[in-house]
């Protein structure tokens, strides 16, 4: 008999090496290989019917057509619809509401839905669309996991869009691999990846996210689909953010935010009113912020927390806002404010589950920290914007009069800006906008 031959994959970048490695020379992760059966058959031979040479300026324009979901949350992550022909992978936990999100948006869809399912039954699907009250008049479902059923599916119906629930389960049956290999993975991602080009359908694939945050294991996904969505949300929390990672045809940071319900998923349109439903303004530690998000902006609440520390060791907790920078706006706090913040113990909290990305909240948690350890409330109606240096000096932000508006539409009567973003902005709206130039006169004004 002859020997099974094997080979090892990098589980993160699809690197194959003939010999065990502990490391990945080609990402430089430790311990990602894994055992795979040598490939009895290479990728699928590009077919000629599917050569097309034409020259660039004879494409027309019009080719480029979108399929909206008609979610326009979803819609507004993609760039205005799914591009027609494009492959879309969408990852997340699992449990956030991936199945859930495509089926809404396979419902919604005008046009005719494939939805392909690894992981239910027709019988469960159906029981989900019954759950989720959705129209499913144009939508045919299919619980299979062979590329090859798939594909004469795709001959049978001809859809416009087709999902894959997910990428994980697939398997092409001609490779003696077990499915969720990275070779099943990777060659059911090429099959139909093939297919939605030559047939000019979109393919949404649905991947889960593994430990270490890689969407569908092998990072090599990401480099082949034309745009990469992640679903995610803090589990405690009902909400949820389709946040675009890359994409082809369109911006990349946009988001769009839903809310989880038992009847599923709904479009939150007016996220700053949402996040700051529950913003007191009697108690000491909390400073209202406004973040961009994409293309538009979000106000939220930043909480702080800060308690004398009597075990020596003091405890350092930041949720929604990076650690790192954390540290560094204490060490500010502490040599350019004199706040004696080396013994307290800090939680720091951004209410509501986002997560906070842009410098431009430094100033907002440099207050909320202040204000909590001072304990002394901030001036009712104050938001505050602005990065924070190591000098304490407050630097300009991107966007200054997005963020002034939506701090306005939403009541709040004065806004701290960058002294440096105060030319472009005096004299244009009717809230009290105060330039500062560095945290210690910031804390003056929203503080006393
Ligand atoms: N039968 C059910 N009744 C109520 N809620 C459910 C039911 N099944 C799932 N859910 C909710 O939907 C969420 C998302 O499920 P799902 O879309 O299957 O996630 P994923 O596909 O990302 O694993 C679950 O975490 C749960 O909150
Ligand atoms: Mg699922």
């Amino acid at each position: 008999m002859a020997r099974l031959k094997v080979k090892y994959v990098c589980s993160s970048c699809g690197y194959e090496t003939l010999k065990w490695l502990g490391k990945c020379p080609e990402c430089n992760e430790w311990n990602t290989f894994s055992e795979e059966l040598v490939d009895n058959k290479k990728s699928t031979p590009i077919l000629s019917t599917t050569l097309n040479v034409v020259k660039l300026d004879e494409i027309l324009e019009t080719d480029e057509k979108r399929i909206e979901t008609n979610i326009s949350e979803f819609d507004r992550v993609l760039g205005g619809g799914f591009m027609q022909g494009s492959v879309v992978l969408i990852g997340g936990d699992p449990g956030i509401g991936k199945s859930t999100l495509v089926m809404q948006a396979a419902a919604s869809i005008r046009g005719t839905v494939l939805y392909v399912s690894g992981e239910e039954s027709t019988t469960q699907l159906n029981l989900r669309a019954k759950r989720l009250k959705l129209n499913t008049s144009n939508f045919y479902v299919l619980a299979v996991t062979e590329m090859e059923l798939i594909e004469s599916a795709i001959n049978k119906i001809n859809p416009d869009v087709v999902m894959i629930d997910s990428i994980q389960t697939m398997q092409r049956a001609e490779l003696d691999n077990a499915p969720g290999t990275v070779t099943q993975i990777r060659e059911s991602a090429n099959h139909i990846m093939q297919l939605a080009k030559s047939k000019n359908f979109v393919a949404v694939l649905v991947g889960h996210i593994t430990k270490e945050g890689y969407i569908a294991g092998p990072k090599l996904l990401e480099h082949m689909v034309d745009a990469v969505l992640q679903f995610e949300g803090e589990r405690n929390h009902n909400y949820r953010i389709l946040r675009s990672l890359k994409n082809r045809f369109g911006g990349t940071n946009e988001i769009g935010i839903f809310e989880m319900h038992d009847d599923g998923l709904t479009e939150v349109k007016n996220p700053s009113e949402i996040f700051l439903s529950e913003h007191s303004t009697d108690t000491t530690g909390s400073v209202v912020t406004a973040t961009i998000e994409g293309s538009r902006p979000v106000l939220l609440e930043v909480q702080a927390l800060v308690t004398p520390s009597n075990y020596g060791n003091p405890q350092r907790v930041a949720t929604g806002f990076d650690y790192k920078r954390l540290s560094i706006l204490l060490a500010v706090l502490e040599k350019r404010v004199k706040l004696r913040l080396s013994s307290a113990n800090v939680f720091l909290n951004i209410a509501g589950g986002l997560k906070i990305m842009e410098p431009a909240a430094d100033l907002a948690v440099c207050c909320s920290i202040a204000s909590s350890f001072k304990d002394k409330q901030p001036n009712e109606g104050f938001a505050a914007i602005g990065e924070v240096g190591l000098g304490g000096e407050i630097r300009g932000v991107s966007q200054i009069e997005k963020r002034i508006q939506e701090a306005e539409k939403l009541g709040f009567t004065s806004i701290l800006i960058p002294k440096t973003n105060y030319k472009t902005v005096k004299g244009k709206y009717s809230i009290n906008i105060i330039p500062v130039k560095n945290v210690f006169d910031a804390l003056v004004e929203i503080m006393g």
